[in-house]
């Protein structure tokens, strides 16, 4: 049904897994949209109860935006992208049922910010968290910058969105950006586990919990619009093009700050 989403309905649990391998399951738009409609569906299906969204294979959770569809983009572009991921990422948020991550590798950029947007973020011992973008010359824009604050705080999250170093998932466990390591062949078991304990709740107490926790950070809306500007400025600079081309062409950028 889907191009590039895999999904698997088991005792309640609708597995969901990002299938592009080959491209360390990157997010194109078309992913992103599918993303949003397969959750919007989920979230009406009654033999739905929890939601586990995961990578194919061992290596990636998913290792940000497709870099691909960075070429050329003017300003007006580039915000309609972050504006439909960020819109896709607030329907897992809202979402009134769990949403869980399971992330069995990278989880950079895109990734990170899709792991950040689920309500719980359970991690294999090989798994990496960060925002790259810095290196590329541009900005997060999946929500990336007001989300990281909230699970790790500022300090932490100026500095790895300025550094773009990888976050480790021993550190982002003693951060408070995930709730369990585990080894990776435990992933999925233990993802089903902590969303059995969770949805033998009423699914109605389940939603008020969600919503309740999530509008603790609605006062804070202006800044995902302002994350939106800023990446679109991005995309008017060249160094923007530098950093994308150098990813492309397997080279290190060389910013020239215009
Ligand atoms: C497109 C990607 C990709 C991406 C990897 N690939 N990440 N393609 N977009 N985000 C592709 C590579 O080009 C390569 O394709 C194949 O996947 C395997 O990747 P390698 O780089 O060869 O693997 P490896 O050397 O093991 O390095 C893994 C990696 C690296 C460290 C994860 O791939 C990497 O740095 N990826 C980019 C991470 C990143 O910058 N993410 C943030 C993107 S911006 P070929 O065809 O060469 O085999 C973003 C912004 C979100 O997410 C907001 C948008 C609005």
């Amino acid at each position: 049904m889907y191009t590039n989403l895999i999904t698997e309905l088991s005792n309640y649990i609708l597995t969901i897994i990002i299938n592009r391998p080959k491209y360390l399951n990157a997010l194109n738009r078309q992913t992103v949209l599918e993303l949003e409609d397969c959750i919007l569906k989920a979230q009406e299906n009654n033999l739905i109860k929890g939601i586990i969204i995961t990578g194919s294979g061992e290596k990636s959770f998913v290792a940000g935006a497709d870099i691909k569809e960075f070429i050329g983009l003017s300003e007006t572009e580039a915000r309609y992208l972050a504006h439909i991921g960020q819109s896709a990422f607030k329907t897992i948020e809202n979402c009134k049922k769990p949403v869980l991550a399971a992330v069995n590798g990278f989880a950079l950029g895109g990734g990170c910010e899709l792991a950040m947007a689920c309500h719980l973020r359970i991690a294999s011992e090989h798994a990496e968290f960060g925002q790259p973008e810095v290196k590329l010359g541009i900005i997060a824009g999946y929500g990336g910058t007001q989300r990281l604050i909230q699970y790790i705080g500022k300090t932490k999250a100026t500095e790895y969105h300025l550094t773009g170093k990888n976050i480790s998932a021993e550190n982002a466990l003693n951060f408070g950006l995930i709730n369990y390591i585990v080894p990776k062949d435990q992933l999925i078991a233990k993802s089903i586990e902590l969303l059995n304990d969770i949805i033998k709740h009423s699914p109605i107490t389940i939603s008020a919990v969600l919503r309740s926790l999530n509008s603790f950070y609605d006062i804070n809306e202006k800044g995902f619009e302002s994350e939106i500007n800023e990446f679109g400025k991005c995309f008017l600079t060249n160094d923007s093009k530098e950093g994308i081309a150098a990813f492309l062409e397997k080279r290190k950028p060389i910013f020239k700050g215009n």
